[in-house]
């Protein structure tokens, strides 16, 4: 019985961590039940090509308002060091761009914050950074060492 209820709750985690959080070889070191996000942004959570294509987006629905500067060094990463990459999300695809929030597609928001980690000269990997608030929560905004 007792084993039962285990073998659910650990089934339970793995699916809320979501599948890039299982790919990555941080995720076997987590221990079961440990909040904090296991990736950060120094552990290339997302692709040159990917940072290219948000490049693009940004430049065509955000620099009316924005300019890069906004998202790069201190000015970005002193009040967003220390917490969830999703905290960065939920204001870009919750309230951005200002004029008409949520219209683009998730995947075009997750692609211009993978162009902040770019500006920010994070490391790339081999995989994308997923357009989704479980795949951001996963990850931490670090400064680089
Ligand atoms: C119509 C103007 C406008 C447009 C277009 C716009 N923004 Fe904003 N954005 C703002 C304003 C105003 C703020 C609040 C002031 C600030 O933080 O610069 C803001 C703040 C933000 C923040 C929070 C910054 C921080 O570190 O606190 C993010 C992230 C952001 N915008 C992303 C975007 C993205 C991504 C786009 C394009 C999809 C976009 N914005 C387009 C006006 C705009």
């Amino acid at each position: 019985m007792m084993r039962s209820i285990l073998f659910v709750t650990a089934t339970a985690l793995a699916t809320t961590l979501g599948v890039t959080a299982l790919s990555g070889p941080t995720f076997a070191m987590a221990t079961v039940g440990e909040q904090a996000p296991a990736k950060t942004t120094n552990s290339g959570v997302y692709t040159a090509e990917q940072a290219e294509r948000g490049k693009k987006v940004f430049e065509a629905k955000c620099t009316a308002c924005h300019d890069t500067a906004r998202f790069t060094g201190e000015v970005f990463l002193d009040p967003w060091a220390g917490k969830p990459l999703k905290d960065v999300w939920d204001i870009a695809s919750g309230t951005m761009p200002e004029d008409n929030p949520g219209s683009l597609q998730q995947q075009e928001y997750g692609d211009i914050i993978a162009y902040f980690l770019h500006l920010n000269a994070f490391p790339t990997g081999d995989t994308e950074l997923k357009g989704d608030a479980t795949a951001m929560a996963a990850i931490k905004i670090e400064k680089k060492p």
